[in-house]
């Protein structure tokens, strides 16, 4: 349970739903904060990240779809993830809003979230970047591991190691290393992605939406942050 209070968060567009996009560089800390927020605010997380990983595992027809792009540590075409977020959004518990986690990443998806949010009468109500030095990502990246059966619950072999090595501290569940923690496709996933997602950084700068914070704190000291940066949001409109 997080114990951060929590303020007056970011205005809500007509219809009273709360869009809240999380952007970073990988291993910026994006899941482990869109977590606590979504625990903190009552909203659901929406990992694209998530999803195609579940898929990966769970076979059907997204598999072959996206398994060469997210192996390799490269973005999945636009159609395909803005088509894949439309469904996720029109789901009866993101009626009230959600935390997006990894979504948009391109220019084009941001452009495309505007309209399928305005066809809704909604809009993004705040855009929360994560900022972490690129020096750290990468030791952020390999020591990660994660929880077979929540991808929620993160940890850390040496900043957030669970209580027993290699098991869950919430569910008993053996931990796991994504296959796209690997030192090599970590390398690819920086000098891939960075430079779309510094577009995507303008575009919510360019709609009022833009809020940074410094991902180099404890995971806790950066939850606070993001919650006096949705104060503000709602304070300056
Ligand atoms: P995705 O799962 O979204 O991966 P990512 O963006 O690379 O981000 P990560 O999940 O690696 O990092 P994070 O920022 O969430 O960090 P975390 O909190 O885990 O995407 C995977 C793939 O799917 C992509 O490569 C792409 O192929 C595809 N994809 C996904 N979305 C897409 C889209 N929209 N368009 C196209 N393709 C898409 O933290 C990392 C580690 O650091 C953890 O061990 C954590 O415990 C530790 N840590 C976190 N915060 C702190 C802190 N404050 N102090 C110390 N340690 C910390």
């Amino acid at each position: 349970m997080i114990s951060v209070a929590v303020p007056d968060t970011e205005p809500r567009a007509a219809g009273g739903r709360r869009i809240i996009v999380m952007i970073g560089a990988p291993g910026a800390g994006k899941g482990t904060q869109a977590e606590r927020l979504a625990e903190a605010l009552g909203l659901p997380r929406i990992s694209t990240g998530e999803l195609f990983r579940a898929a990966l595992r769970d076979g059907g027809p997204l598999e072959g779809k996206v398994r060469r792009y997210v192996e390799r540590g490269v973005l999945v075409p636009d159609d395909l993830v803005i088509d894949i977020v439309g469904r996720r959004l029109a789901e009866a518990d993101a009626a009230e809003g959600a935390i997006l986690d990894g979504f948009p990443r391109t220019r084009a998806q941001a452009v495309a979230l505007d309209e399928m949010l305005e066809r809704a009468r909604a809009r993004v109500t705040a855009a929360l970047y994560v900022e972490v030095a690129p020096e750290l990502l990468l030791e952020r990246l390999t020591g990660r591991r994660i929880c077979s059966l929540d991808e929620g619950h993160v940890y850390h072999v040496t900043s957030r190691p669970p209580r027993l090595p290699g098991i869950c501290d919430i569910d008993g569940a053996e931990l796991y290393q994504r296959d796209d923690d690997a030192p090599a496709t970590v390398r690819s996933r920086l000098e891939t992605q960075l430079p779309p997602m510094y577009e995507v950084i303008d575009h919510y700068c360019e709609a009022d939406v833009l809020f940074g914070v410094r991902g180099d704190a404890s995971a806790e000291e950066v939850t606070a942050d993001l919650l006096h940066a949705l104060a503000s949001a709602a304070r300056s409109r």
